[in-house]
């Protein structure tokens, strides 16, 4: 079981349960099944309109640059590259490290883990 927070300053704060193991579900998928208004277009990774920052709850859970998740996907690369939300160096690194080298996420593309995140939205 995961808890995911989801804070925005536009809206009051909600916290969600996330069902532990799935391992498929986006945040934007949980967001729409809570009725959290996160904009979104897409669907799928292209167009970095349903950009989120991503922090843990947990400090003891949190990677070495103390961001949550997996690594970012090719997409999430793509999209997060031409926001200038990435840079090169980090992208290069990520693939080092295995490890998400930024809070910057598209709620699309992040698959919940069992981890206590908040998700900060919306994120322009
Ligand atoms: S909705 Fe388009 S990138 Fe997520």
């Amino acid at each position: 079981m995961a808890n995911v927070t989801f804070s925005s300053p536009l809206h009051k704060d909600k916290t969600v349960y996330a069902v532990a193991g799935s391992h498929k579900k986006t945040i934007l998928e949980l967001a729409k099944e809570n009725h959290i208004p996160i904009d979104f277009s897409c669907g799928d990774g292209e167009c970095g309109t349903c950009l989120v920052k991503v922090s843990s709850i947990d400090p003891a859970s949190r990677n070495k640059y103390g961001h949550m998740g997996g690594p970012l996907n090719a997409r999430e690369v793509t999209v997060l590259k031409g926001l200038g939300k990435i840079s090169q160096a980090q992208i290069d690194q990520m693939y080092v490290d295995d490890l998400p080298p930024t809070e910057w996420r598209l709620a699309c593309q992040y698959i919940v883990r069992d981890e206590d995140i908040v998700v900060a939205y919306p994120s322009r």
